[in-house]
């Protein structure tokens, strides 16, 4: 019988502290070349969205995630992401598990904000944002008051940024510009509109560019990518697919400008190199970090009554 991991299960099975512990182990993992995985395959349907098949292996065990990005769902009560992670034994190929897709890409998308931030922002930075209020932001903010940092949060929607700020215990920015003003910020909004356009990126400040994932999205200017200090996930597929795409494809970009952030987890490269460094860490969302969620997930099975599966 193959467990059945429902997003509520997913929660109940990996705590923020333990996602973020084992998204921060992947990371680490695939930077040393012990984890491994190929670029995400984008199946477009644009302008309606997209579906990515995302396969990753490692620590005895290989993932494929199937899901989507749909940005205009919500406003057909639909959501964004949805989709399925399907587990396997690495030695044997066993089916182990089938997890909710949104879940475990919520926990490991917010684990990956915070842990670039905590990485790259100046050691005294202690105002904190999260910008766009959707299934990812809210995860985010979740996130960040778990680790002890109250974020502000700011969406275009008044109903949701008021939502998530009840739901951390906090408030909601008086503006856009409060927000994008904090020292360390996180953007998770569908990345159709510039957040930060030119010039307005402040000195020392670290954003986590969570939002523009795919093909044609960005938060942040090329101007403001020029004079940052740049970091990524994983540069082949945030030079094909990620905040980096446009300025890669004008030449503006090229790989000796960004450091991997496993990389310097690993203390293989260097992070921020002075107070006044502007970071970016551009996000495109890995494969191994779902795998990380999974493993934990999977780890804690025989402890939670889930629905199972039988092929
Ligand atoms: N990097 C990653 O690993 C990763 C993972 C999951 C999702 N994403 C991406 O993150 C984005 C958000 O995903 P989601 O599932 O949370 O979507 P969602 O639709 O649930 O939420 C998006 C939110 O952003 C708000 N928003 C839109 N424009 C805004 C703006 N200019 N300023 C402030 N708020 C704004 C919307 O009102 C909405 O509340 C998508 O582009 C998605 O593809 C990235």
């Amino acid at each position: 019988m193959i467990p059945f991991f429902r997003a509520a299960d997913v929660e109940r099975a990996v705590s923020p502290h333990e996602a973020y512990d084992a998204v921060r182990e992947a990371f680490m993992a695939y930077a040393r070349g012990e984890w491994a995985m190929p670029p995400k395959v984008y199946v477009t349907n644009y302008p309606a969205g997209d579906f990515r098949a995302m396969p990753a292996i490692g620590g005895g065990y290989a993932l494929l995630k199937w899901v989507t990005s749909f940005p205009g769902n919500p406003a057909r009560g639909l959501p964004t992401v949805t989709g399925l992670v399907v587990l396997s034994d690495a030695d044997d190929g066993r089916l182990l598990a089938v997890l909710d897709a949104a879940a475990v890409t919520a926990l490991r998308t917010a684990a990956a904000g915070l842990l670039a931030a905590d990485t790259l922002c100046r050691p005294e930075a202690s105002s904190y944002a999260v910008v766009g209020c959707g299934v990812n932001g809210a995860e985010s903010a979740r996130m960040l008051v778990a680790h002890g940092a109250m974020p502000i949060v700011w969406d275009v929607d008044e109903d949701r940024r008021r939502l998530v700020a009840e739901r951390i215990g906090g408030r909601a920015a008086a503006s856009a510009a409060e927000a994008l003003a904090c020292e360390v910020v996180l953007t998770v909004t569908p990345g159709a509109d510039l957040l930060y356009d030119a010039g307005s990126l402040e000195p020392g400040q670290h954003v986590s560019l969570m939002g523009a994932d795919g093909p044609g999205k960005a938060e942040v200017a090329i101007e403001e990518l020029l004079r940052s200090h740049l970091f990524c996930d994983d540069w082949e597929q945030a030079s094909h697919g990620g905040e980096l795409a446009g300025a890669v494809a004008a030449d503006a970009v090229a790989r000796t400008d960004v450091t991997e952030l496993g990389a310097v987890l690993i203390g293989d490269e260097d992070g921020r190199r002075s107070a006044g460094d502007i970071t970016l860490f551009d996000s495109t969302g890995l494969a191994i970090q779902d795998l990380a969620i999974a493993k934990a997930a999977y780890a804690k099975a025989s402890e939670l009554e889930l629905e199972t599966i039988s092929l």
